[in-house]
């Protein structure tokens, strides 16, 4: 396994590659890499000929108040990891060499981007919009995999996608979990013990609504309140956002007449906890 730092020699590694005819893989990340990771990088290396995975904490997605500065940045493991599943590149830009002086470009993709997650933290997507679009263009990947934990940042990629005819398939893989049902995430290390015990709340409570749709409930105000019950049960939650959406637009849906994405946020303690299941038949 190669590590390349410098954005020029990712393009030409690639480039050379391509000219091969051999299919370039790409699962970008920041680091601090766990089983989720491990599950989308072997789930790209059984798409593609060759495999980068970057590793880019992406400081234009965090808010000034966010855990920027301490965000987990275990390099080592992480390239032990990368190198243990196959991946052939390790791209670990420098933030100067990806936001060099006079940087001005930004992406966005309003519409998706302006509820849930993106309502809390205003400048997130479009600095996630930003970095893809880069990495895309650094890497020149055939595919790109992205995990269906971060539901709306997935949902953005693939609009950015297709509104800038950007020549990658994007592939997106279910969420792994802990044996409790907790969504696994770089952040889950902050969690106290008590914190951890309580955790697996906000799945099982977008699992209650799930289950409630899939037995025939169609009104999405009764499954929110089926979802903010189980909730209620743990005082030490505070709900940030429970929503019945439509799984394409991340629309609130009033009546549940198509595939739904059910959407929570939670904090506990000082860990925002995310997470989302899919519910109902696609009808499209
Ligand atoms: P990061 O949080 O490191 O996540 C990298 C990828 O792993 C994302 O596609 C995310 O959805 C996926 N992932 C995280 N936890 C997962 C889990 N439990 N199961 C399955 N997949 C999981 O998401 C980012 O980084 C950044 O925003 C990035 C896209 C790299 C842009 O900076």
């Amino acid at each position: 396994m190669r590590t390349i730092r410098s954005p020029q020699a990712m393009t030409v590694w690639s480039e050379r590659l391509r000219r091969e005819g051999v299919k370039i893989g790409l699962v970008p990340t920041m680091g601090a890499l766990h089983d989720g990771h491990r599950t989308l990088i072997r789930s790209a290396r059984l798409k593609s000929d060759a495999l980068v995975v970057s590793i880019f904490v992406n400081p234009t997605q965090f808010a000034p108040t966010e855990d920027l500065a301490k965000y987990p940045r275990p390099i080592r493991k992480d390239r032990v990891l990368c190198k243990e599943a196959g991946v052939d590149v390790c791209f670990e830009p420098t933030v100067a060499a990806m936001y060099p002086e006079g940087f001005q470009t930004v992406v966005t993709v309003p519409s998706i981007a302006r509820r849930w997650e993106g309502h809390t933290r205003p400048q997130h997507f479009s600095g996630v919009a930003t970095v893809v679009t880069k990495l895309f263009g650094m890497v020149r990947p055939h595919i790109a995999v992205f995990g269906q934990k971060d539901y709306q940042q997935s949902a953005l990629v693939r609009q950015l996608v297709k509104d800038l005819n950007l020549d990658v398939e994007i592939l997106v893989r279910p969420t792994v979990r802990e044996r409790d049902g907790l969504a696994m995430s770089s952040r889950n290390i902050y969690l106290s013990t008590e914190e951890r015990r309580i955790a697996p709340i906000l799945f099982h409570a977008l699992e209650a609504g799930r289950r409630a749709i899939e037995a025939g409930l169609t009104e999405a105000e009764s499954v929110q309140a089926i979802m903010h019950k189980v909730i209620a049960g743990a005082p030490m939650m505070e709900i940030e956002y429970l929503a019945v959406c439509d799984s394409r637009t991340l629309e609130p849906l009033m009546k549940i007449d198509r595939q739904a994405v059910l959407l929570g946020a939670i904090r506990l303690g000082s860990v925002r906890l995310l997470d989302n299941v899919l519910a109902g038949r696609k009808k499209r």
